[in-house]
Parts: structure tokens; sequence; C-alpha cells
């Protein structure tokens, strides 16, 4: 891949062919829980290159605004939630959630209505508070992932800040290969979290990718033979612009997934999520596991903008005996070993220096994907995965008799005729 084309797939600021391809859809901005009730103290967001603050107003409703305040940008990080605005300390000038300046507490003769401040459409669905930042009258259907319909004793939502372009982590996410092999535990006597020792993604060879696009992105499958056998298939989805899907490797009806999504050219907020789709509840210990970070041990410093304990500062606390004897890496913790890995790689990957073969053909399909919606975005056109095509998929693995037609069986698995989202009022 040549510079410039790195160059496009990367950059998100508003006005690079990418920033307004990614604003064409519904964007995760924060957790629900962050702004979780009426008048609640405004929090700090960057998204997108754009530094904003959400507030919930006295009705409940959501804002997401700009943090500098227009009138000489202090930052509204430190304003007054209060009677449905926002108001800046500095001089009193007050916001709504629709960004109309409602008051100007040091003007004799107030000009509040020539005062406008950006605000996002934005709303509250599965645990996340999404945020619209496209052109006006081009809002896509809202973001019903299957994720987002079920209970919420059924879900799990967590998110971690990664130092690293958002694009090379997402290509990290969706790059089946790598997984038994960074993931990898040395012996089934550990504690240690990783790929179970035990389990056909540890025990299968080096997989084969399928890749089929699709009108929301791509399925694609890694097909891995088991000994002499049998077949372990794993099916994923890749969804526009930076959701994944993907099997969690127990015979659980559980989903998990994937939100990466750009806080600037630089970092990337991992959105971290998983459900269950029959009648039963995620298992308490499971969602405790993964709640405490990314489905594994992180400790996650919310205060400190949803940093991990676990970072560059510290070599994500490596450990070169567990290396030696349990682990792979001798990181502790499944995302950890995957931030650690994808922050080494620079802030922006340099892809004009890769070498890639035949395992990279998913990221090589997802460049392709996002290379092509960025042109047709800029030809004035809609990207692909705005419909609500993607409402009803799932996740799907199995393990196949060596020469069985896997195909068809694992499909109708990864498309339900019923599912959560259709069950639903
Ligand atoms: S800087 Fe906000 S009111 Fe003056
Ligand atoms: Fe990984």
């Amino acid at each position: 891949m040549d510079s410039t084309l790195n160059d496009t797939l990367t950059r998100v600021g508003r006005g690079t062919p990418m920033g307004d391809t990614i604003r064409r859809y519904w964007i995760p901005a924060l957790l629900s829980f962050e702004i979780p009730d009426a008048d609640c103290p405004p929090v700090r967001v960057k998204l997108m290159g754009e530094e904003l603050v959400a507030f919930r107003d006295t009705d409940g409703r959501i804002g997401l605004v700009q943090e500098a305040c227009p009138h000489r940008r202090a930052s509204l990080y430190f304003g007054r939630n209060e009677e449905c605005g926002l108001r800046c300390v500095y001089h009193g000038w007050k916001f709504d959630v629709k960004g109309n300046c409602v008051d100007q507490m040091n003007e004799s003769r107030q000009f509040a209505d020539k005062v406008k401040l950006t605000a996002y459409p934005a709303l509250d669905l599965g645990g996340v508070i999404w945020a619209y930042m496209g052109p006006v009258g081009k809002i896509p259907a809202p973001p019903k992932f299957e994720l987002t319909q079920v209970p919420e004793t059924h879900r799990y939502m967590t998110k971690v800040w990664q130092e690293c372009n958002w694009l090379q982590a997402l290509e990290g996410g969706i790059d089946s290969s790598h997984a038994p092999i960074l993931h990898r535990k040395l012996t089934a006597d550990t504690t240690e979290p990783g790929i179970p020792f035990d389990s056909p993604f540890a025990q299968g060879a080096a997989p084969d990718l399928e890749v089929e696009n699709t009108d929301y992105g791509y399925r694609y499958f890694g097909i891995r033979p088991m000994g002499e056998e049998s077949t372990y298939v794993r099916g994923y989805h890749f969804v526009m612009p930076f959701t994944q899907l993907r099997p969690t490797g127990s015979a659980k009806a559980i989903v998990d997934g994937h939100f990466w999504v750009p806080m600037d050219d630089y970092n990337v907020m991992v959105y971290n999520w998983g459900y269950s789709y029959d009648e039963n509840p995620l298992p308490s210990e499971e969602s405790a596991l993964r709640e405490s970070g990314n489905n594994f041990y992180t400790d996650i410093n919310v205060e400190n903008g949803f940093r991990s304990v676990l970072n560059r500062d510290n070599n994500y606390k490596l450990d070169r005996r567990i290396q030696k004897y349990e682990t792979f890496t001798g990181i502790r913790g499944i995302n950890a070993q995957d931030r650690a890995i994808q922050e080494s790689m620079g802030p922006i990957v340099d892809r004009s220096q890769e070498f890639l073969g035949p395992s990279d053909k998913a990221i090589v399909a997802a460049r392709r994907i996002l290379e092509l919606a960025v042109e047709t975005v800029k030809d004035g056109g809609d990207p692909p995965g705005l419909a609500p095509t993607y409402y009803n998929i799932r996740s799907a693995e199995d393990l196949f008799p060596k020469d069985a037609d896997w195909h068809k069986g694992l499909i109708a698995r990864m498309y339900p005729a019923t599912p959560v989202s259709a069950k639903s009022p």
C-alpha cells in the first residue's frame, strides 16, 4: 500500500476523506453509565479528532457538544449542568442539548440567538451513547445490532483507550490467524487468561480464510484442519466501518464483538462487548470477568479516560517468567496482548513496508471496502452498511467432519430467522 492511501484510510479529522466517510454512520461516543442521570456532571469525549463534552439535561435528553465555549474558548467540562442546559462557568453563557445559546450572564444586552455551539444528535442504545456527526438529513437507521436488543442482564459492554490508529486496531481484531499464536497458553496448568489449551482454536492447524462480501461489509471464515478427521470453522462478520462479531470459542449462545472507534488519528477507543441470545443471562462470573476489562483481567482506570493499568509506559507488565512457562507473551489478558502488539507497530503503522500473505486476506478485504466507501462518499454516494441489513447477524463456529459442506449450516446460524430484535416489541 502506498503512503497516500495509508493516509487516506487512517486519518479521520473533519474534512478528510475517511473522516467524512465514518461520519455517515452512528458512532459510539461513550458508555451510557458515564452520564447516568439527569443533570449529571458533564464528561469529556474525544471523538474523530474533535473535543466534545457529553451531558444529560434536566429532562434526560443527551447533549453531545463541542468542549470549547464559543465565547472565549473555556472548557465546558468545567460547566454547570443546570435547568436544561450546560452553563460555562467563566461568564455564564448557557447552552441547551441542541447547541442553542439560551442565556449570557455577563451581557447587559444579550445576543444569545446569534451564538451556536456545535451539537450532535445522540441516542442511548445497548449501553452506548451513539453520535451522528455527518451531514444533516442523512442520518442512517439506528444501529440496532442484536446486542442492543437483548436485556441488560444478557449483555456486557466495556471500553478501553488504546494508543494507536483505529485501523491497525481493527485489523488486529479481524486477523484470525494470530489468535492462537499471540494468545496461546503454553500449558493447561496455568491460571493466566488465554485461548484454552485444549480448545479447537488452539489445537487446529493454521487457517485458510474465505471472505464473502455483503451489503454491510463482509462475512468471513477461518477454516482450520483438526487432525485427519475434522475441520473447525469460525464464522465472523465485519460491519462497516469498524465493527466485528466473533465466535466466543464456547458452546454457549454468546456472541462477542468490538467497535474500534477513532478518538483521533493516534488513539482509538476499543469497545469490547458480548451478549447471550437465548433465554439465559450471561453467567455472572463471566460478566464479572468481562466487565473487569476486556474479557479477562485488565484493570481499566475509568477516571483516567479508560486507560488500562497495563500500558506502554510499563511494557504492559510483561512477565518474562510467565512468557517462558505459561503464555506466549507473558502479558496478562487477551486484549492487553492485542493492545501491546498493535501499539508496538507505531502510532500509524507504515503499510508501505508490509509483507502480506494469504492469511491477511480479511485485512486486505477490509481495506478495499473502506477505500471504495471513501470513493463513493467523495462522489456524493452512500457508503455500504447504512441500511439495517446487519440487525440479524451473529457469529458462529463449529466442528465439521473433514469433507462436510459446512457453509450452509453455518450461514443459517449466522443469519437467524428470528433474531432477538425481531422478537422484541
Ligand atoms: S468563555 Fe464561556 S462564557 Fe466566556
Ligand atoms: Fe487478538
